[in-house]
């Protein structure tokens, strides 16, 4: 008879390859629709299972873990993990994995693409020809900011900040500066031309500030009010890093008031929810989080959270643990 294989939970729907690929490693328990499972049905078929399949939208705290005795795996596809509780799978034995690097450079593609859509008010001058108001070109018709050359800020310079770094520095011939908790190696900072700040330095100078700093306790509201009002009123901001690092509502008022220029947004505070301020907005480019979203990278995103599943529940080191 075959030994029993460990049973797993893939919670998300995700493609199929990445199903069968653990099918033929464990007993698996897939969400075939694209929906979100509630809590409690989400803890109800967590019972008995070994690991689990995740991403960013699953919340898993200590009160879910003590309901899921059995968990030893826990492996998210996205590079994020604020969803989870790590200090308490670490406290009981779980494993927590990530998804990082496969993701670093289309994020970047991303995030400077949507911070040159704020910049140059692309999507606004998309709606205005879509709803039939171009009537003449007009030498003020949309006009915007410059990218090139113009002082590129990054709040957050680990591996996506840098990777946006050296698109601005190297493609656009940006000045770079930044703020980060620890500075980087000179030998990582030189070929940038990249420049540590202070966060008020980095606010007050920056012509297009990109956010990457991961979401924590500490990085809460990291650009609210009283830093918003340090930004010139030319300069735009762009978040692709989590919903809750910008206070969406002064964010609403500031752009309402035109405080700061523009602003470009791929998360949201409550997201799926959007601050109704914001999307009556016209200098705002909003996205559904979609800056990791091209096949190949969301396939090896997915394949990296099935190999570590595999290899924890294995009896293998993790590819990429975060605890
Ligand atoms: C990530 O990988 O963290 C992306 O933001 C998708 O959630």
């Amino acid at each position: 008879m075959r030994p029993a294989r460990p049973a797993v939970l893939v919670a998300r729907h995700i493609f199929p390859e990445i199903s069968a690929r653990l099918a033929a490693h464990f007993d698996v328990e897939a969400n075939d629709q694209p929906v979100d499972w509630p809590r409690d049905e989400l803890l109800r078929r967590l019972q008995g299972k070994a690991g689990a399949f995740i991403s960013s939208t699953e919340p898993i705290d200590a009160a879910l873990l003590d309901a899921c005795p059995g968990l030893r795996a826990l492996c998210t596809m996205t590079v994020g993990y604020n969803n989870i509780d790590v200090a308490a799978c670490t406290a009981r034995g779980v494993v927590v994995t990530n998804a990082p690097d496969v993701l670093t450079e289309t994020t970047a593609d991303f995030g400077f693409a949507l911070m040159m859509a704020t910049a140059r008010r692309i999507t606004e001058s998309e709606h205005f020809l879509r709803a039939g108001r171009w009537q003449r070109w007009s030498y003020d018709m949309f006009v915007g900011a410059d990218v090139h050359g113009a002082t590129l800020g990054i709040l957050g310079m680990g591996r996506i900040g840098q990777a946006i770094a050296r698109r601005g520095a190297l493609g656009f011939g940006m000045p770079v500066i930044y703020h980060n908790r620890s500075r980087l190696a000179p030998e990582v900072e030189a070929p940038l031309g990249a420049r540590w700040v202070e966060k008020a330095e980095l606010l007050r100078h920056a012509d297009h500030l990109v956010i990457v700093v991961p979401y924590s306790a500490s990085s809460h509201h990291a650009i609210g009010a009283a830093e918003l009002a340090l930004m010139k009123p030319s300069a735009t901001l762009t978040n692709i890093a989590r919903g809750g690092v910008v206070d969406d509502a002064a964010l609403a008022v500031a752009l309402a008031e035109r405080r700061i220029a523009a602003a470009g947004l791929d998360v949201f505070e409550g997201e799926p929810q959007v601050h109704p301020a914001l999307l009556n907005l016209p200098n705002v480019v909003l996205t559904p989080h979609i800056a990791s979203a091209t096949a190949a990278t969301r396939m090896k995103m997915a394949l990296l959270a099935a190999d570590n599943l595999i290899a924890v529940l294995g009896g293998k080191p993790p590819l990429t643990p975060v605890n």
